[in-house]
């Protein structure tokens, strides 16, 4: 009865194993606290995918390690998923500190917006870049995600709004993510800003954008998803709405920058349009809450830009006890959150928003999986999907969200692979 499986990697004597096995699709109420622990356990993976996790006691009967396999023996330390950062914009050249450091005394980011800078800042930047410069900015970034656990990464073009940089910056990542360790998937945020030389005049920037940049972008095969900036002084929802319902029609699965700084109707219009995901939400209303929790969209929190711009959380609790998918990401840009780090987002949900450990590491892994579409291969541990995993120098999962801002990480696995082999 028991016929073994064929492993190349085998990871034993796992203190708790966080499998995160459940439903493929994001988890709401109880089931965003059921980490599907093992404890004792022991994973094995060939060729990239889970073959089998279970007890260490168990292994021996059921995996015949593949010549030249790899089995470590953990020695109690913990293993979970690796994280999914769905919410990134890794996609830009410059810096952004001069901004910061107005900030610093006092300046408002939005009214720094208005004045030209904030976007439009980095948007004059990436234009003259190379996209030599692009890429080695993007892998920089990647790769500080990768040490702190980020092993599928979600990247938002934007800071273009040009067809020709948007264009270059999007295959800049298309390029890299061929041959580069972590799951890229690929946004197109065109609509992340009005740029200057349609200044006043965004019903024809979208114009431009559904006529000439989206099926260009479709035609190249750029993108997987579409995103609009929703926000006073951005875009209206009358003009994402047109927008988003054009990406559709194209066959883009789409996505919202919604109720950041203002509720201007940007996480109702997500339910509507049936987004995959509506994120930021500082300012969404007791009655979107509650329609958001009704609906398969997922409330993406971004904890680190509310912290970077001295803004108020966003309402993590109340979405999630009125029964939402909550997924949290970094939201890693140059102007409202530099910041790559998952573990420190986890931390952020459990001492500001008001999540229990579990939940924000269900956040993390499998609801950032799901607001990617990819519920089916990644965000747990359970055999068929990626062998993308965290080895943890923890024996209780709990202090993943404990340890404020440094992470306890000995070594990440992309596809089966350690990390600190692969850049040995
Ligand atoms: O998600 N809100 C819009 N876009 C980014 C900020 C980009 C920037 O300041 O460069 C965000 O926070
Ligand atoms: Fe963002």
């Amino acid at each position: 009865m028991n016929s073994k499986v064929r492993a190349d990697l085998i990871l034993k004597d796992i203190g708790e194993l966080v499998t995160m096995a459940g439903s493929p699709a994001a988890r709401r109420g109880e089931a965003a606290r059921e980490l599907s622990i093992i404890r004792n356990g022991a994973i094995a993976s060939f060729d990239g995918r889970i073959v089998w996790t279970g007890k260490t006691s168990d292994a021996a009967d059921r995996v015949e390690p593949a010549s030249g396999s790899l089995e470590i023996d953990l020695a109690g330390k913990i293993v979970t998923p690796g994280f999914v950062d769905s919410h990134t914009h890794p996609l830009y050249a410059g810096t952004r500190q001069v901004e910061f450091a107005l900030r610093a005394g006092g300046a408002d980011y939005e009214e720094i917006s208005a004045a030209g800078g904030g976007i439009l800042n980095s948007v004059k930047r990436t234009r003259q870049a190379t996209a030599e410069s692009i890429e080695s900015t993007l892998v920089k970034h990647l790769t500080t995600m990768l040490l702190y656990g980020t092993t599928t990464v979600e990247v938002k073009s934007g800071y273009g709004l040009d067809l020709e940089t948007e264009i270059r910056c999007l295959e800049t990542a298309s390029r890299l993510s061929e041959n580069w360790p972590q799951t890229i998937a690929r946004t197109f945020l065109g609509a992340h800003e009005v740029p200057l030389e349609y200044r006043h005049r965004p019903d024809e920037y979208i114009d431009y954008l559904i006529e000439t940049v989206l099926p260009e972008i479709k035609n190249r095969e750029l993108a997987d998803f579409v995103d609009i900036f929703c926000e006073k002084g951005v875009f209206t929802a009358v003009q994402s709405e047109r927008y988003l319902k054009a990406a559709k029609r194209m066959g883009f699965g789409v996505r919202m920058h919604a109720d950041e700084f203002h509720d201007t109707g940007g996480a109702s219009l997500a339910v509507d349009l049936e987004a995959l995901s509506a994120d930021h939400l500082l300012s969404i209303s007791d009655a979107n809450i509650a329609r958001i929790a009704a609906s398969d969209t997922v409330a993406t929190l971004l904890p680190g830009t509310a912290l970077f711009l001295g803004k108020p959380f966003p309402p993590g609790r109340k979405l999630l006890d009125a029964g939402a998918a909550v997924a949290i990401a970094t939201d890693f840009n140059p102007g409202s959150c530099f910041c790559e780090s998952m573990p420190f987002m986890i931390n952020l949900a459990v001492c500001q928003c008001g999540f229990t450990i579990e939940e924000a590491v269900t956040a993390a892994t499998v609801n950032g999986a799901a607001a990617l579409g990819m519920g089916d291969r990644k965000g747990a541990l359970v055999p068929g999907m990626d062998a993308d995993m965290i080895i943890w120098d923890l024996d209780d999962y709990r202090g993943i969200a404990y340890h404020m801002a440094i992470p306890d990480i000995d070594d990440v696995i992309v596809a089966g692979q350690l990390i600190s082999i692969m850049f040995e």
